[in-house]
Order: structure tokens, then sequence, then C-alpha cells
């Protein structure tokens, strides 16, 4: 995707390095990180300076590559076991990180240039996935639509087109009229703050709304569809995707909006039989008692926004359950969610 006219992936690798952009900073500050070791790229995934199911899967990928690099050869195979066991704490819905290191470690066992080439090919076919992604979802998009999502699931979330926001790209670069209302999405508002960036950059009309505006909205009429991402989806369709989804699928339902979730076969897990098995992450209740942004006179600053002494709950995730899922756009088509249409789709080649 273009930034200020020059194309960019949102994390790739040259050399020994991995080079990524550096999420935490946006809209405010474009910058270029450079993760020199394994140990570097497992901290960039930890704090959120990359972010979204594709973009940690690949820069996951990376990392596991770096450390085939990085092993010393009289004790190669228990140092890869334990950097393997390091990348895949780092954090636990995304099942797109889990697939990238399992098939990075597998070239690994052979040899670190096989693993460093295992890597480039997954984060290729995340990019190439998430263009199909948007052609097959761009056909669900009629000129006129308004459109909501939730979350980031833009090019920053993946390494290059996005999910959620790809069939809304090509909708607009096909000429169509579309509007989307970008949700907040507290508390790293990801949405606010990525997605509209996002939008921005792309010249597609949008506006930002509160967590809670999206069912006064549809009610009023003035959403005609809802399409989300997902960080991990079971193998009966549940999904879970950023917190807040659910209660947009909820709504969507009660209003008869179409409700759709995107997403690579990278996503789903069939070990997974529901959603009751996706283990959610809780993160640090300082993302929802403080605030990161800009002065009006510049200056980046850190403050808390709740009452002094309250503690926060932060669940980062949540499910919505296949029977408010329209249909999941995939690089190999649209499915209704359900067992035996997930299993037929992922025995397709594409
Ligand atoms: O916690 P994040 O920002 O890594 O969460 C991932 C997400 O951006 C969303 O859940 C998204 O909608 C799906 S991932 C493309």
């Amino acid at each position: 995707m273009k930034v200020n006219g020059i194309d960019y992936q949102t994390v790739w690798m040259k050399g020994t390095s991995v080079f990524f952009i550096e999420q935490n900073l946006l809209p405010f500050q474009f910058s270029i990180r450079e993760a020199k070791t394994c140990s570097d790229s497992c901290h960039a995934i930890r704090t959120m300076m990359v972010r979204g199911a594709g973009a940690i899967g690949a820069l996951a990928g990376f990392a596991m590559a770096q450390a085939a690099l990085e092993s010393p050869e009289q004790d190669y195979h228990s140092f890869l076991q334990k950097a393997r066991i390091v990348i895949e704490s780092t954090r636990p819905t995304a099942r797109n990180l889990f697939y990238a290191v399992e098939k990075v470690h597998t070239a690994a066992l052979i040899s670190a240039a096989g693993a460093v080439s295992a890597a480039q090919q997954v984060a290729c076919r995340d990019a190439g996935d998430s263009r199909k992604i948007g052609e097959f979802g761009n056909a669900l998009i009629l000129d006129g639509m308004n459109i909501e999502t939730h979350c980031n699931a833009g090019w920053l979330a993946f390494v290059d087109y996005g999910t959620a926001l790809s069939p809304i790209y090509l909708a607009h670069q096909l000429g169509k009229k579309i509007f989307v209302y970008a949700d907040e999405t507290r508390p790293r508002s990801q949405g606010a703050r990525l997605t509209a960036w996002e939008l921005k950059q792309a010249g597609v009309p949008h506006t930002i709304i509160p967590d809670n505006a999206g069912a006064w909205l549809m009610s009023l009429g003035k959403i005609d569809m809802v399409i989300v991402g997902a960080d991990r989806i079971a193998a009966n369709g549940d999904t879970a995707n950023k917190i807040g989804t659910l209660e947009k699928a909820i709504a969507a339902k009660e209003y008869g909006i179409p409700f759709y979730v995107a997403a690579p076969t990278s996503t789903f897990d069939i070990h997974c039989p529901d959603g009751t098995h996706i283990p959610i992450e809780e993160r640090s209740e300082d993302e929802v008692l403080y605030q990161d942004g800009i002065t009006i006179d510049g200056r980046h600053e850190r403050i808390l926004v709740c009452s002094p002494g309250s503690s926060a709950l932060n669940p980062a995730f949540d499910v919505t359950p296949a029977k408010l899922i329209t249909g999941i756009i995939t690089e190999k088509g649209i499915v209704k969610p359900g067992i035996e249409s997930i299993n037929h789709l992922l025995t397709i080649t594409p």
C-alpha cells in the first residue's frame, strides 16, 4: 500500500534483520524500525509495535527464521525448540502466529536457509490472500453502500491489502461510492488511529464513530453492511476478533444487516471445535486506564482517563457465534460458517 506515494509492506526481512512499520506511533508518526534478532522481533509483537493477525503471523515466521540463523550448530534443534516456545508466547489469540511458526519451524529442521525462504513464503502468501479477499468481498459491495468496520483489519494488520478493508479499497478504486463508519475500538483505538489513517491515505470517505454508536446508527438505517476481520476462526465458524465485535454482530442481526468476517484460511483453526476453545488474551489494565496522543502543540502525552485508584478489566478479544455471521470472505471464496462448509473450503486448492 502507498504511504505518501511510496509503496510499503507492513513487515519484511532483509539479510538477518526484520523491518516493520511501528504501529504504536501511528497516526502521528510514520517510522520504520529494525528488529535485528529473534528477541527483538518477539518484543515488537508483545508490545504491539506490530499487531493484527496477519502481520504478527508474518513477523512470528521471520522471528523463527532469525532463530534458525542465530542457532549454534551443536545445539541447533533444542535452540530452535526453545525459540519457538518464546515466539508462541508473545500473543495467544491470533491463529496466524501459530500457523507461521509451525511452517517455518518445520523448514528450519532441515536448514536455516530453508527457514528464511519459508518465512518469506508465509509473508508473500499473506499479501496474496488479502488481495484475493478484496476481489471476493468487492462483489458484495454495491454502489452507495455505508459499511461499518471494527478495529483495524486493513493492510497494517497484514503484510499488505488487509482483510476487512481490502474489499473496501477495491470497491473504492473501481469507482463505487461507498462510505465507511470506523468504530474507534477502545481501549487501544485501532479503528480511530489506524483504520481512519489507512482510509485517509487511500482517499476513502469515512468517519470515526464511538464504539457504542453502531447499534444506534443501524437502527436509523445508516449502515448497510458490517465487515470485520478475525484473529481465529474455530472449526464451526465461531470467530474471535477484537473486543466489541460480538456486540456489532448482535445489533446487526437485530436490524437485519449482513455481517461479514474477512480472513484468510491461515486464520482457521480446525483443532478448535468451537469458540469456547479459543484462547482469549487479557491485556494490561493500563490500556484502559490511560490514553496516549498528541497535544495541540504537537507533544506526545500519556494521560490517565479513569477514576484514580479504580482497576480495569481488559479482555482483548471476544467470540462471535457462527449463527450471527452472514458469511466468511476468504481467499478461496465466501462461505457460510458451519463445520461442513469450512471443511470443504479448506480442501480447495486456490
Ligand atoms: O490486538 P490486535 O490489534 O492485534 O487485534 C487484531 C485486530 O486488529 C483485530 O482483531 C482485527 O479485526 C483482526 S486481525 C486483522
